[in-house]
Order: structure tokens, then C-alpha cells, then sequence
């Protein structure tokens, strides 16, 4: 086989970037022995730890110091030092104080407590080798198929077919872009030659096995082929499109396109067409294109519009969205003008805007698609959709309105509904606001009349959609506690009168953000799923700070979503080292609020395992306010050096009286539920 230029995208990645040095022992193993050890009885092999509370303490081994900040809750099973920062479990605290590798520590604190250890991980160790083999497999076929397109005479009728639609040579190279002959095992015995199993080729979606008797068939046959890649560049699967479009869509005749199925290293949810190749312009542009197909991302990416993607063959994810927010801000939707893509559009709009992303929407004029744009203006497309990219609000409207449902008042009414609807997606209240004056304007609609609409389905959406996700993410005997929040009625919880207990800190600086925040932090982390729920049904991710706390919080989200806690990933520093800091730090108790506060000083102080969730209720009230009382600061800073400029300030004063008015009603305790 002839050799493939080194252009070929994803060729040159180590196979195994991603795993992690844990992986050849099984989680079951590594719990079993993390139960198994006691930290106390571990740590006191090298420290002398003396019991306070429920708590010990001594001097840490990790650095010099005279007075004991080192402590060990053995409850948790953790270690922190609040000295160093150093903390984590008991195999980190092996790793650490031993200078041993991860599988090391196992192996110690295994042999220490009696336990066989399966030899070596075999089955992890096994399934690392399986997705090493099936990466080898796709990029092996994407190989294979690039020559057959480029190389071969076989391909000529392919390669016609790509250079008579107007795809370049340069993006053929830089996508991909191959030719799956036609017959029935070309590929696999091109493969077999080269000692790939059938086994491999069939795990990693290549061949089927066939119907009757025995042996296996191509997958793809005489199609043209857009090899699917990580944001990484591996290989991870294929579309196949027919040369003939004839064939297509009718029945008894080939799809248009078949896709790879998921396998152990494709996830659909999880990957976007053409990301590979156009993540660093969305990088410097921090702005993504979406279209639908492959050839609209190839198209538009040949006409200079390189921060196009596509997702591939399913309709579009949050986890997509979440990826694409890695490298942009906001999102241009340019679908087919079809139903379809009027539908995809809509998703789309509240995916993006749900994930704090800003989006807009190009219309294309009917029967048209990015495609048949591309191949029309040319150069210009930038241009062309600059232009004609219009804000979500503006485009749901004149949707509606094109299709004559504005003209009714029941219409109307649907309509703006479905504008409030997805401005209730925007997770950030101030940004969710801020879009009133526009649905106000399009709608010519009173912004009062909005604002209760919005903000009750703001909450109740959010609150729905955690609850929604407890009940199906997780096996339905898990019937923890569940905090809604109704347990604690405001008339009942006489801590809401004394918002500053001593519990949050006590100046209203960013150090009570923080304050605040770990609080917020450590009861997600004690009480579970429930209270991540609870929290996050009622704060947003950007109300955290960034940096260690916000990737924190997305830690429970994402944990959340995935229907099941595991507090270890936090202190095993699979969060990284700041979050896995300040977790120990959360989840060590230093002190319990002091017991008689409440004679000493008259106020009322839940104390944590007594009333969570009406300390998670006080703790999010106080944040938000901290929040608008930032905003109110900058906005006044903003006026007075307009105002030094000889600047209109109006709106600034208008800001900072709306922002005035959501502080009152924060402080009522009207916001959260
Ligand atoms: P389109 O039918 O618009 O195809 O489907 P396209 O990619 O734009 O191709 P051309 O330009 O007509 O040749 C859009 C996307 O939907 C998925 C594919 O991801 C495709 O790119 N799709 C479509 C399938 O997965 N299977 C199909 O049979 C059709
Ligand atoms: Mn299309």
C-alpha cells in the first residue's frame, strides 16, 4: 500500500493518550481496599495524631511546621493539610509520604490489609489493549480508504464525483475524505494481511458479521467516506455517503449515508464533524458555525469559514454544546431552510443558551442550504453571514410571524411564550434579564409584564430539570433524602432573618463569596446527589467563582447528570489539584459552629447535619446578593468614569436600580424556592 501523505489528520496521535496510570486496577478493587484501610491506623505510621472532635491532628509530614495543622477525618477517609494544602485519600497519602506510583500504593495498601489483588488488573489492563487495537483498526481503514480515493484507479468514479460537486483537493487531504470500494471484504482483507483481528475490525464498526453461516462482510461498500475524528484527531468512526443520490431514501435501496454505530470509542453524543480541523480559528474567533451535514462543513470550511462543525447524524447534545464551550462564546446555527431545520434550530437555541452560550441564527432562503450557499458566494460567505445572522429573539419571532401565527392573540401569545422559554434557558439571571428589553421591543409588549413570566419559568425549569434527572439518573431504590426546598418554608426558618451568621463568614467581601461558596461546596459533597440537585436547581454555574469552585460545582453537575456521586474522583484529583484542595479542605471540618452561640448572642445557627438544606437556602441567598451587589459596584464605577468623561450615564442608573430592585427581592427571599 502506498503511502498516505502525513497531512492525513490524526495519524500521528499516541494511541493512548488519555488513560489514566489507575486503570489496571478495577474500581471494585480499589473501593474494596480503600474500605478495608484505616487512614488513622495508615497516617500514625508516620505522623502522631491526636483526636479533637471528631477529627485527628498532627504535624504534617508534608512540610515543616511546629504547631499541628494536618488533620484526618476518618469518616471520609481523608487527609488535609491546611498548612501545605497537601490532602486526598489514603492511597494519596501512601503516594505522597512513600514516593510511590499510584499502582504501587494499591499494591502496598493491599498486602498491609490481607487482599489479593487479581493478577495485575488483567481485565482492565485487557480492555486498555481492545481500544488501543480498535484506534489502530480506524486509522488503519482511514488509510485504507484515502488511498483507494486518491491513489487508486478504483476511486476515479469517487474522486469525479468529489471534484464535480467543487470539493478541493486541499480538503480532501485535510478531512480525509476517502473511498470504500465497492465488493465485500476488500477491507477486511487488506486488513487481515496486515494481522488486524476480525475481532477488532468488528468491535470497532469496520465489518458484520454475516446473516447465515459464518465470516463477515464491509461495513462500507462503494461510498464515499468522511472519517469522523476526536477534537484530538483520532479516528473514531466513519460516514459513508452514496455516489448516487438516486439510491438514496427509497425503499429497498441503500441510505444515503451509513453511519459507524457507537462503540467503545465513539460516543455521538460526545463528538462533533469537523471540530479536529476547525478548533483553533474557533479558538481565536470564539465563535463556532453549526451546520448540519458533512459537506456543509466541508463546503463552508473551503470557502474560509473555518470554525464550522457539525454533529454527526444525530441531533445536536448538550455534551456537544460543552465541548464547543471549551474553545467558544457563541454559537451560529446555520441549518437547512427546511421543517427539519427550523426544528434543529429551535433545540439548538435552548442547548446553547442553557450552557450559558450566547446564539444566533442564520436564515438561509428556501431550498437552499450551507452547501449550495457555500458554493454560491464563495469567498464571501463570511461576509454573507455576518450579515444576515440575526439574535434568537429575533429569529423566533420572525419565524413565527413569516408563518402568520403572530395574527391571532392566542398565537400571539404561544409565541412570546416560546421566546420567554428560551430566554429561561440562560442560566444566569442578570444575562437572562438582560434579554427583556429586547423580547419587549420585537414583541412591543410592556418588559413588566415579562418579567414574572419569565422568572417563574426560570426557576421552575431549572428545578424540573434537576428533578427530572435525580429521578431517571439514578436506580430508583436510591431513595436518599430529596431537599426540594418545601421543608424549609421561609417562616420557618428563623435563620433567614440573621443572614450572617457565622457560618458565612462575616464581611461582605469577596472572601464571604468564598466563604459562602465552600459552604454551598461541602454540603453537596456530604448530603449527595439530592442537595446537588437542590443547589443547582437554584444557582447557576457562573454565580461560582472561577476557578477552583466553579470546576468544582461542574464536577457535581456532571456527576449529577451521570447518576451517581463519587466523592473520590474529587479527592483523587481527577478534578485536578485546586479542586481536589479545596474539596479536602471543605470535607475536613476544622470546627463546628460553636454550640452556644445561640445563647451567647441571641441568633439562631443551624448547624449543618441539623438542617442542610435550610443551610444551603441561606447560603445561595447570600451568594446571589453578593453577586448584584459585584454588578452594582462595577456598574457604579462605570458611571462615574462616564460621567468624568461627560458621558450619558442614564443607563447605567437604570442598571443599577434594576439591579437595586433584584437585591430587594433577593433579601425577601422571592428568588429561590
Ligand atoms: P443531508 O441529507 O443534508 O446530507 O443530511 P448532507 O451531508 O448535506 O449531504 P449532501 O450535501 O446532500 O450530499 C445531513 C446530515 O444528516 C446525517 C448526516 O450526518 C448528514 O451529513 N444523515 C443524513 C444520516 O446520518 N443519514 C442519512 O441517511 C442522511
Ligand atoms: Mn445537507
Amino acid at each position: 500500500m502506498a503511502a498516505v501523505p502525513a497531512s492525513l489528520p490524526g495519524t500521528n496521535f499516541p494511541i493512548l493518550q488519555d488513560m489514566c496510570p489507575g486503570m489496571y486496577f478495577s474500581d471494585d478493587t480499589i473501593a474494596e481496599i480503600r474500605a478495608a484501610s484505616d487512614i488513622v491506623d495508615v497516617v500514625s505510621g508516620y505522623v502522631r495524631l491526636k483526636k479533637k472532635g471528631s477529627n485527628f491532628f498532627g504535624l504534617c509530614p508534608f512540610h515543616q511546621e511546629k504547631t499541628p495543622s494536618f488533620s484526618v477525618n476518618p469518616e471520609l477517609g481523608i487527609f488535609k493539610c491546611f498548612g501545605c494544602g497537601a490532602g486526598g485519600d489514603v492511597f494519596r497519602f501512601v503516594r505522597e509520604v512513600e514516593g510511590m506510583s499510584f499502582p504501587e500504593a494499591v499494591r502496598t495498601l493491599a498486602e498491609k490489609e490481607g487482599i489479593e489483588l487479581p493478577e495485575e488488573g488483567a481485565t482492565s489492563r485487557e480492555r486498555a489493549d481492545t481500544v488501543e487495537a480498535i484506534y489502530g483498526a480506524l486509522r488503519f481503514a482511514a488509510r485504507f480508504f484515502y488511498a483507494r480515493l486518491t491513489q487508486a484507479d478504483s476511486g476515479q468514479k469517487a474522486l469525479a464525483y468529489m471534484q464535480g460537486r467543487g470539493y478541493s483537493k486541499a480538503m480532501i487531504r485535510d478531512f480525509g475524505v476517502g473511498y470504500a470500494p465497492d465488493g465485500w471484504n476488500r477491507l477486511l482483507k487488506e486488513a487481515e494481511a496486515k494481522h488486524i483481528s476480525v475481532e477488532t475490525l468488528e468491535q470497532a464498526g469496520l465489518v458484520i458479521p454475516r446473516k447465515s453461516g459464518e465470516g463477515y462482510y464491509d461495513r462500507y461498500r462503494d461510498r464515499i467516506m468522511f472519517p469522523i475524528f476526536s477534537h484530538m484527531g483520532k479516528v473514531l468512526g466513519f460516514g459513508g455517503r452514496v455516489l448516487d443520490d438516486s439510491t438514496g431514501g427509497q425503499e429497498n435501496t441503500q441510505p444515503k449515508y451509513i453511519n459507524s454505530p457507537e462503540t467503545l470509542v465513539y460516543d455521538k453524543r460526545r463528538v462533533l464533524y469537523g471540530l479536529r480541523q476547525a478548533r483553533q480559528v474557533i479558538r481565536e474567533q470564539e465563535e463556532a458555525v453549526l451546520v448540519e451535514g458533512y459537506t456543509d462543513v466541508i463546503s463552508l470550511h473551503q470557502v474560509g469559514v473555518r470554525n464550522t462543525v457539525a454533529s454527526c447524524g444525530t441531533s445536536l447534545t448538550r455534551e456537544q454544546i460543552q465541548l464547543l464551550h471549551r474553545y467558544a462564546q457563541r454559537i451560529v446555527l446555520v441549518f437547512d431552510a427546511d421543517g427539519a431545520g427550523e426544528k434543529a434550530a429551535r433545540r439548538g437555541i435552548d442547548i446553547v443558551l442553557a450552557e450559558g452560550m450566547s446564539v444566533y441564527v442564520v436564515e438561509l432562503p428556501a431550498g437552499e442550504d450551507p452547501d449550495s450557499i457555500a458554493q454560491r458566494e464563495g469567498a464571501s460567505l463570511n461576509d454573507y453571514l455576518a450579515k444576515r445572522r440575526v439574535d434568537f429573539v429575533r429569529w423566533l419571532h420572525d419565524v413565527d410571524h413569516r408563518a402568520g401565527r403572530l395574527d391571532t392573540p392566542e398565537g400571539r401569545a404561544a409565541g412570546m411564550r416560546a421566546v420567554l422559554q428560551a430566554i429561561a434557558c440562560i442560566p444566569d439571571v442578570l444575562r437572562r434579564e438582560a434579554w427583556l428589553p429586547r423580547a419587549s421591543e420585537i414583541f412591543s409588549v410592556p418588559e413588566g409584564r415579562l418579567y414574572d413570566v419569565l422568572e417563574s419559568m426560570a426557576t421552575s425549569r431549572e428545578r424540573e430539570e434537576f428533578r427530572r434527572s435525580v429521578r431517571t439518573g439514578r436506580p430508583a431504590s436510591g431513595g436518599g433524602r430529596q431537599p426540594t426546598g418545601r421543608s424549609v418554608s421561609r417562616s420557618d426558618d428563623p435563620s433567614v432573618k440573621k443572614s450572617r451568621g457565622p457560618t458565612f463568614g462575616t464581611r461582605p467581601s469577596d472572601s464571604s463569596a468564598l466563604a459562602t461558596e465552600k459552604i454551598l461546596i461541602r454540603l453537596m459533597f456530604e448530603q449527595g446527589l439530592p442537595m446537588v440537585s437542590y443547589i443547582l436547581g437554584n444557582t447557576s454555574l457562573n454565580e461560582f467563582s472561577p476557578g477552583a469552585p466553579r470546576r468544582t460545582v461542574k464536577g457535581f453537575a456532571e456527576q449529577h447528570r451521570a447518576g451517581s456521586m463519587n466523592r473520590q474522583a474529587f479527592l483523587d484529583g481527577a478534578y485536578g489539584a485546586e479542586v481536589q484542595r479545596l474539596v479536602a479542605e471543605v470535607a475536613v471540618r476544622k470546627e463546628e459552629p460553636s454550640q452556644n452561640w445561640e445563647q451567647k448572642k441571641g441568633v439562631v445557627v443551624p448547624r449543618l447535619d441539623e438542617n442542610p438544606e435550610g443551610t444551603a437556602l441561606q447560603a445561595m441567598k447570600r451568594l446571589k446578593i453578593v453577586r448584584v451587589d459585584e454588578a452594582i459596584a462595577r456598574r457604579a464605577e462605570e458611571q462615574s468614569r462616564a460621567e468624568a468623561s461627560g458621558d450619558d450615564i442614564r443607563t447605567y442608573q437604570q442598571d443599577i436600580i434594576q439591579l437595586q430592585a433584584l437585591r430587594g427581592r433577593l433579601e425577601k427571599g422571592e428568588i429561590i424556592r
